[in-house]
């Protein structure tokens, strides 16, 4: 096939990959916006490249009309989460989706490959619009932990180097990574909750310190300087002790302060005029 015409093949393909990635990473943000723990890690995607395109057809006796059919992961797309239970609760999101018709899943979380490949795998259609209209197109998402994904990475690399024949003792030693991951995956999941309310708390945090930092900038308005030099200094000891209950208290203190002020303003309001 003609070099201009595998190009006009797998634009689709491309636009399908950019459009998705973009979709999944958009998810993460949106999380984050709303100070929400993102399932979503990370968002990666490629197009196949045609050489392993025309490889897997050939293994699999595939003839080129049947290409968009039968080889599903021309497009694929590929989300990393920190935790297992992650993956699921992103299955799920992305099963509900209209923008993605779900042709097949296979879940390899549990019931690994015997390779020891874990993982979970969506096919789905999803269409692009092109100048020519509507051409929906296959896509394989997989979804997968950083233990899964170092994993098959790494598995990946060394079918490359034996040409697919790992040798036998590589192939167990390969096994019994997995098997590792499986459970460092596993203890990962009985602190999760922990690091979620970690993460939460660093996020309250902020937050809190952005709102007291704005309101002794107000302060600097209404209050005399030596006033708020002392509010500034009891912050940043309050700060350095680095504990949320206090900073939370400190800012209460804080509210009423500049609530004193404002009804200080409210009753002469002329105040500032006449002191002119
Ligand atoms: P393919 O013919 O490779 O598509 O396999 P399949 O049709 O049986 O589908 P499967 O869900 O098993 O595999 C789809 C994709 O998952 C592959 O193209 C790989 O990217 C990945 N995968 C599956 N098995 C393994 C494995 O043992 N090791 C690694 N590294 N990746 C795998
Ligand atoms: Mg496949």
């Amino acid at each position: 096939m003609e070099i201009q015409l595998w190009r006009e093949i797998l634009h689709p393909y491309e636009q399908a990959v950019a459009e998705l990635v973009l979709k999944f990473r958009c998810l993460r943000v949106e999380y984050k916006k709303h100070g929400l723990y993102s399932p979503i890690e990370n968002v990666t995607g490629r197009v196949k490249t045609i050489s392993s395109i025309l490889e897997k057809m050939q293994r699999k006796g595939v003839p080129m009309e049947e290409m968009a059919e039968k080889i599903e992961d021309i497009a694929g797309v590929r989300i990393i989460c920190q935790f297992v239970e992650d993956i699921e609760r992103v299955a799920r999101d992305i099963e509900a989706r209209s923008d993605l018709e779900i042709l097949n899943h296979k879940n390899y979380l549990g019931n690994q490959k015997k390779s020891g490949y874990r993982s979970y795998h969506i096919i789905a259609r999803y269409g692009v619009q092109t100048i020519i209209g509507l051409k929906k197109v296959k896509v394989e998402i997989q979804i997968r932990t950083m233990g899964m994904n170092f994993w098959a990475t790494t598995e990946h690399h060394l079918q490359y180097k034996y040409k697919g024949e790992i040798p036998e003792h590589i192939s167990a030693q390969l096994q019994k990574a997995s098997d590792a991951l499986m459970s460092l995956d596993r203890e990962m999941s009985e602190v999760r909750s922990e690091i979620i309310d970690a993460m939460n708390d660093s996020r309250i945090k902020n937050r809190i310190v952005k709102e007291i930092l704005g309101s002794i900038e107000n302060l600097y308005r209404v209050a005399s300087e030596r006033e708020v030099k002392k509010i500034q200094d009891e912050f940043y000891e309050v700060f350095s002790h680095g504990d949320l209950e206090e900073l939370k208290r400190f800012q209460k203190q804080l509210d009423i302060i500049a609530e004193g002020y404002r009804a200080q303003a409210i009753e002469h309001p002329l105040l500032d005029e006449d002191d002119k």
